[in-house]
């Protein structure tokens, strides 16, 4: 199956994949979790969109910025009149969805007392506006998405039980990018080319130096952090450059320790590999500044413009 825009080649996203094409026929709730960036929004949709219901709408509700005073409102809708401000009448978001989705973004951060009303809205599967009389079905399937501290609030209390088992039906982890390091040069590929034509620009390379860079780094941040490198990179590289070389890259692509072991696509790192990934990491410290480099590195200036020759390094 092949998602529209979504990149996800390595053996690790191919079980999601399959997996987000079954759960798109079935019709129970969806739970994603994932670190941030990881493509939780990218696949709710992606879900939404394999499945019947597509032709119907999509309302995502941004769990962590629902308004405490006005959840019910949001959830429920209201009549007119219903309280001082609500001067027409407003369908709730559940309502609003139809036959469609219901994407709960951030589920974790619902307040208890929210916790609850969501749960009899989804269990009962009807609801009532706040100054209205009579109850309405809900159809809306429930897709909602959380981050790795949602089973934590479970077992401290601070979510509820009942809510997680219903919300969780069809489980659905989306490994963060450093367990799918296959991914990264067809994601950075694809949003260099999106950067690129956005910016007006030629087309730009990745040299095999800043690949090898780009899968080694851990992307704290994820998918969402690759695609701002890129961007960033794109905005600030002169315009006749065809071609972006590891020396282009932030300092914060190579600012781990770990980094400087971790494995590319070649395997583990050789000695010249350790030595040339240091003086890169060096050089960016100090802003490229040749005797300040050649004092951390503790050698001569002229045998760190060798090695800068031998590996290569601008
Ligand atoms: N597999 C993928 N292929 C292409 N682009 C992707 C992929 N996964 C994520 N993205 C892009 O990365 C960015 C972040 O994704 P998204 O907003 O879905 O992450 P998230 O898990 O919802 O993050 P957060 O927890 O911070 O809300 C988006 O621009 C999205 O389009
Ligand atoms: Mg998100």
């Amino acid at each position: 199956m092949r998602i529209a825009g979504l990149i996800a080649r390595s053996p690790a996203m191919r079980d999601v994949l399959a997996q987000i094409e079954r759960f798109a026929r079935a019709d129970a709730s969806v739970l994603l979790t994932g670190e941030t960036g990881t493509g939780k929004d990218a696949f709710a949709l992606a879900i939404h969109s394999a499945s019947p219901r597509r032709q119907q709408p999509f309302v995502k509700i941004d769990c962590p910025a629902l308004p405490q005073t006005l959840v019910e409102a949001e959830l429920f809708g209201h009549e007119r009149g219903a309280f001082t401000d609500a001067t027409v009448a407003r369908p709730g978001r559940f309502e609003a969805a139809g036959k469609g989705t219901v994407y709960l973004d951030g589920v974790a951060e619902l307040a208890t007392d929210t916790q609850a009303k969501l749960l009899r809205l989804v269990e009962e599967k009807q609801a009532e506006r706040l100054g209205g009389t009579a109850p309405y079905p809900l159809h809306a399937r429930v897709i909602a998405s959380a981050d790795a501290g949602l089973e934590a609030k479970v077992r401290l209390g601070e979510f509820r039980e009942d809510l997680y088992h219903r919300l969780r039906v069809l489980p659905l982890r989306l490994p963060p990018l450093r367990e799918r390091r296959g991914d990264v040069p067809l994601l950075a590929r694809a949003f260099l080319r999106e950067s690129a034509a956005r910016h007006k620009r030629g087309p730009l390379r990745l040299a095999p130096d800043a690949v090898s860079a780009l899968e080694r780094h851990a992307w704290p941040g994820n998918v969402r952090e690759l695609r701002h490198v890129l961007e960033r990179i794109v905005v600030s590289i002169e315009v006749d450059r065809a071609e972006i070389a590891a020396a282009d890259l932030p300092l914060e692509v190579f600012d781990e320790p770990s980094n400087l072991y971790a494995s590319d696509a070649a395997g583990p790192p050789t000695l010249a590999d350790l030595e040339r990934r240091y003086i890169e990491v060096v050089l960016r410290q100090v802003k490229d500044n040749q005797s300040e480099a050649a004092r951390v590195l503790g050698i001569s200036r002229k045998a760190l413009w060798e090695k800068r020759r031998r590996y290569g390094l601008r």
